[in-house]
Protein backbone atom coordinates (compact mmCIF):
# COMPACT_ATOMS: atom_id res chain seq x y z
CA UNK A 1 0.00 0.00 0.00
CA UNK A 2 1.25 3.27 -0.87
CA UNK A 3 0.10 6.12 1.50
CA UNK A 4 0.42 9.72 1.36
CA UNK A 5 0.24 12.14 4.46
CA UNK A 6 -1.33 15.36 2.94
CA UNK A 7 -2.78 18.81 4.32
CA UNK A 8 -1.82 22.24 2.42
CA UNK A 9 -2.01 23.61 6.07
CA UNK A 10 1.57 23.76 7.78
CA UNK A 11 2.16 22.20 11.21
CA UNK A 12 -1.23 20.00 11.41
CA UNK A 13 1.26 16.96 12.27
CA UNK A 14 1.99 14.95 8.67
CA UNK A 15 5.22 14.57 9.33
CA UNK A 16 4.54 13.59 13.32
CA UNK A 17 2.16 11.06 11.28
CA UNK A 18 4.31 9.86 8.74
CA UNK A 19 7.07 8.97 11.36
CA UNK A 20 5.47 7.44 13.89
CA UNK A 21 2.76 5.48 11.27
CA UNK A 22 5.85 3.85 9.55
CA UNK A 23 7.26 2.78 12.65
CA UNK A 24 4.20 1.05 13.41
CA UNK A 25 3.58 -0.97 9.75
CA UNK A 26 7.26 -1.80 10.42
CA UNK A 27 6.87 -3.35 13.79
CA UNK A 28 4.47 -5.53 12.54
CA UNK A 29 6.79 -7.09 10.07
CA UNK A 30 6.20 -5.39 7.05
CA UNK A 31 9.47 -3.86 4.65
CA UNK A 32 8.72 -0.19 5.04
CA UNK A 33 9.79 2.71 3.30
CA UNK A 34 9.08 6.58 4.30
CA UNK A 35 9.53 8.99 1.14
CA UNK A 36 10.58 12.32 2.43
CA UNK A 37 8.85 14.62 -0.32
CA UNK A 38 9.05 17.71 1.80
CA UNK A 39 11.88 20.36 0.59
CA UNK A 40 12.07 21.25 4.24
CA UNK A 41 13.53 17.65 4.68
CA UNK A 42 12.32 17.06 8.34
CA UNK A 43 11.94 13.37 8.22
CA UNK A 44 15.80 13.01 6.62
CA UNK A 45 16.89 15.21 9.45
CA UNK A 46 14.65 12.79 11.93
CA UNK A 47 16.63 9.88 10.71
CA UNK A 48 19.88 11.50 10.73
CA UNK A 49 19.60 12.32 14.69
CA UNK A 50 19.85 9.09 16.30
CA UNK A 51 20.55 6.96 12.86
CA UNK A 52 17.13 5.87 13.08
CA UNK A 53 17.30 1.48 10.98
CA UNK A 54 13.57 0.59 12.16
CA UNK A 55 12.61 1.20 8.94
CA UNK A 56 13.95 2.74 4.93
CA UNK A 57 13.76 6.52 4.44
CA UNK A 58 13.80 7.70 0.56
CA UNK A 59 14.57 11.86 0.06
CA UNK A 60 12.50 12.50 -3.13
CA UNK A 61 13.47 15.33 -5.47
CA UNK A 62 11.38 14.50 -8.37
CA UNK A 63 7.16 15.18 -8.31
CA UNK A 64 6.94 12.48 -10.53
CA UNK A 65 4.30 9.62 -9.93
CA UNK A 66 6.10 6.71 -11.83
CA UNK A 67 8.74 7.55 -9.24
CA UNK A 68 6.99 7.06 -6.73
CA UNK A 69 6.20 3.30 -7.93
CA UNK A 70 10.05 3.08 -8.89
CA UNK A 71 10.79 4.06 -5.04
CA UNK A 72 8.40 1.85 -3.57
CA UNK A 73 9.43 -1.47 -5.23
CA UNK A 74 10.40 -4.05 -2.98
CA UNK A 75 8.30 -2.81 0.09
CA UNK A 76 4.97 -3.86 1.76
CA UNK A 77 4.24 -0.35 2.47
CA UNK A 78 5.71 2.91 1.54
CA UNK A 79 4.02 6.28 3.16
CA UNK A 80 5.12 9.71 1.64
CA UNK A 81 5.75 12.93 3.78
CA UNK A 82 4.29 15.73 1.30
CA UNK A 83 4.72 19.26 2.00
CA UNK A 84 2.18 21.75 3.42
CA UNK A 85 0.30 22.99 0.22
CA UNK A 86 -1.28 21.51 -2.74
CA UNK A 87 1.45 21.98 -4.90
CA UNK A 88 2.87 19.25 -7.71
CA UNK A 89 4.74 17.46 -4.49
CA UNK A 90 1.35 17.15 -3.52
CA UNK A 91 -0.67 16.74 -6.24
CA UNK A 92 1.35 13.58 -7.83
CA UNK A 93 1.79 11.63 -4.52
CA UNK A 94 -2.10 11.99 -5.12
CA UNK A 95 -1.78 10.13 -7.86
CA UNK A 96 0.39 7.77 -6.87
CA UNK A 97 -1.14 6.93 -4.02
CA UNK A 98 -3.90 3.98 -2.48
CA UNK A 99 -4.50 6.35 0.61
CA UNK A 100 -4.44 9.73 1.07
CA UNK A 101 -4.36 10.62 5.19
CA UNK A 102 -5.32 14.24 6.16
CA UNK A 103 -4.68 15.05 9.76
CA UNK A 104 -7.07 17.36 11.01
CA UNK A 105 -6.46 20.06 13.63
CA UNK A 106 -9.46 20.73 15.95
CA UNK A 107 -9.00 24.93 15.51
CA UNK A 108 -11.86 26.53 13.67
CA UNK A 109 -9.14 28.33 11.41
CA UNK A 110 -7.69 24.71 10.53
CA UNK A 111 -10.88 23.31 9.85
CA UNK A 112 -12.11 25.77 7.91
CA UNK A 113 -8.24 25.84 5.77
CA UNK A 114 -8.82 22.31 5.09
CA UNK A 115 -11.28 22.58 1.99
CA UNK A 116 -9.11 23.15 -0.58
CA UNK A 117 -6.94 19.70 0.13
CA UNK A 118 -10.47 17.88 0.56
CA UNK A 119 -11.12 19.32 -3.16
CA UNK A 120 -7.83 17.57 -4.39
CA UNK A 121 -8.27 14.69 -3.65
CA UNK A 122 -11.53 13.95 -5.03
CA UNK A 123 -9.85 15.74 -7.83
CA UNK A 124 -7.23 13.02 -7.33
CA UNK A 125 -10.23 10.06 -7.37
CA UNK A 126 -10.86 10.86 -10.67
CA UNK A 127 -7.90 10.24 -12.50
CA UNK A 128 -6.67 7.63 -9.27
CA UNK A 129 -9.75 4.98 -8.99
CA UNK A 130 -7.46 3.14 -6.40
CA UNK A 131 -7.26 6.06 -3.65
CA UNK A 132 -9.26 6.43 -0.93
CA UNK A 133 -9.18 9.83 1.49
CA UNK A 134 -9.46 10.00 4.89
CA UNK A 135 -9.17 11.90 8.06
CA UNK A 136 -7.63 11.76 11.52
CA UNK A 137 -8.03 14.17 14.27
CA UNK A 138 -4.11 15.82 15.24
CA UNK A 139 -2.88 17.27 17.94
CA UNK A 140 -6.67 17.35 20.02
CA UNK A 141 -6.25 19.42 23.10
CA UNK A 142 -8.32 17.92 25.72
CA UNK A 143 -11.22 20.11 26.82
CA UNK A 144 -12.07 22.77 24.12
CA UNK A 145 -14.95 22.79 22.58
CA UNK A 146 -14.04 22.67 19.02
CA UNK A 147 -12.40 19.50 20.34
CA UNK A 148 -15.54 17.92 21.35
CA UNK A 149 -17.43 19.07 18.04
CA UNK A 150 -14.95 18.08 15.88
CA UNK A 151 -16.76 14.56 14.47
CA UNK A 152 -20.10 16.44 14.34
CA UNK A 153 -17.92 19.28 11.92
CA UNK A 154 -15.84 16.78 9.98
CA UNK A 155 -18.75 15.04 9.07
CA UNK A 156 -19.88 17.97 7.04
CA UNK A 157 -16.92 17.63 4.35
CA UNK A 158 -17.88 14.13 3.90
CA UNK A 159 -15.18 11.98 4.22
CA UNK A 160 -13.89 9.06 6.03
CA UNK A 161 -12.87 9.82 9.70
CA UNK A 162 -10.55 7.30 11.62
CA UNK A 163 -11.59 6.43 14.84
CA UNK A 164 -8.17 6.71 15.84
CA UNK A 165 -7.76 10.10 17.65
CA UNK A 166 -4.08 11.71 17.90
CA UNK A 167 -4.03 13.98 21.02
CA UNK A 168 -1.58 16.80 21.91
CA UNK A 169 1.17 15.58 23.67
CA UNK A 170 4.46 16.38 24.16
CA UNK A 171 5.74 12.79 23.57
CA UNK A 172 5.58 13.40 20.13
CA UNK A 173 7.56 16.41 20.42
CA UNK A 174 10.07 14.88 22.91
CA UNK A 175 10.26 11.80 21.00
CA UNK A 176 11.27 13.48 17.68
CA UNK A 177 13.84 15.83 19.20
CA UNK A 178 15.32 12.27 20.12
CA UNK A 179 15.32 11.14 16.33
CA UNK A 180 12.72 8.23 17.97
CA UNK A 181 9.48 7.19 16.97
CA UNK A 182 7.18 7.90 19.91
CA UNK A 183 6.82 4.00 20.49
CA UNK A 184 10.49 3.71 21.15
CA UNK A 185 10.57 6.81 23.40
CA UNK A 186 7.64 5.85 25.44
CA UNK A 187 6.40 2.53 24.69
CA UNK A 188 3.87 2.75 27.15
CA UNK A 189 2.82 6.16 26.88
CA UNK A 190 -0.58 7.03 25.47
CA UNK A 191 0.55 8.22 22.39
CA UNK A 192 2.23 4.95 21.67
CA UNK A 193 -1.42 3.32 22.02
CA UNK A 194 -3.02 5.82 19.75
CA UNK A 195 -0.35 5.32 17.04
CA UNK A 196 -0.48 1.58 17.08
CA UNK A 197 -4.32 1.77 17.01
CA UNK A 198 -4.21 4.14 14.09
CA UNK A 199 -1.65 1.81 12.21
CA UNK A 200 -4.02 -1.37 12.86
CA UNK A 201 -6.99 0.75 10.91
CA UNK A 202 -4.38 1.54 8.70
CA UNK A 203 -3.24 -2.19 7.92
CA UNK A 204 -5.03 -5.26 8.20
N1 LIG B 1 0.18 15.06 18.43
C1 LIG B 1 1.05 16.03 18.69
N2 LIG B 1 1.16 16.55 19.94
C2 LIG B 1 2.02 17.55 20.21
N3 LIG B 1 2.82 18.11 19.30
C3 LIG B 1 2.75 17.67 18.03
C4 LIG B 1 1.87 16.60 17.66
N4 LIG B 1 2.04 16.38 16.33
C5 LIG B 1 2.96 17.25 15.91
N5 LIG B 1 3.40 18.02 16.93
C6 LIG B 1 4.38 19.11 16.87
O1 LIG B 1 3.80 20.16 16.09
C7 LIG B 1 4.77 20.70 15.18
C8 LIG B 1 4.30 20.44 13.74
O2 LIG B 1 4.23 19.03 13.55
P1 LIG B 1 4.71 18.36 12.19
O3 LIG B 1 6.05 18.89 11.80
O4 LIG B 1 4.53 16.91 12.32
O5 LIG B 1 3.59 18.98 11.23
P2 LIG B 1 3.62 19.07 9.64
O6 LIG B 1 2.19 19.08 9.22
O7 LIG B 1 4.50 18.05 9.09
O8 LIG B 1 4.29 20.52 9.42
P3 LIG B 1 4.80 21.09 8.00
O9 LIG B 1 3.54 21.45 7.27
O10 LIG B 1 5.63 22.28 8.37
O11 LIG B 1 5.58 20.01 7.33
C9 LIG B 1 6.08 20.02 15.52
O12 LIG B 1 6.76 20.82 16.44
C10 LIG B 1 5.65 18.71 16.15
O13 LIG B 1 6.62 18.21 17.05
MG1 LIG C 1 6.13 18.18 7.79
Amino acid sequence: MIITIVNEKGGVGKTTVAINLSYCIAGKGYRTLLIDADPQGSVLKWKSIADNKTFDVKPYPDPLTNLIRKLAKGYQHTVIDTPPGIGDATWSTLLGANLAIIPITPSPFDIWASNDIIQLVRKAKEHNKNLIGALVISKKIAGTLVGRDIRNTLAELKMGIFNTEIAHRMAYVNAAGAGLSVVEYAPNSKAAKEMKSLCDEIVR
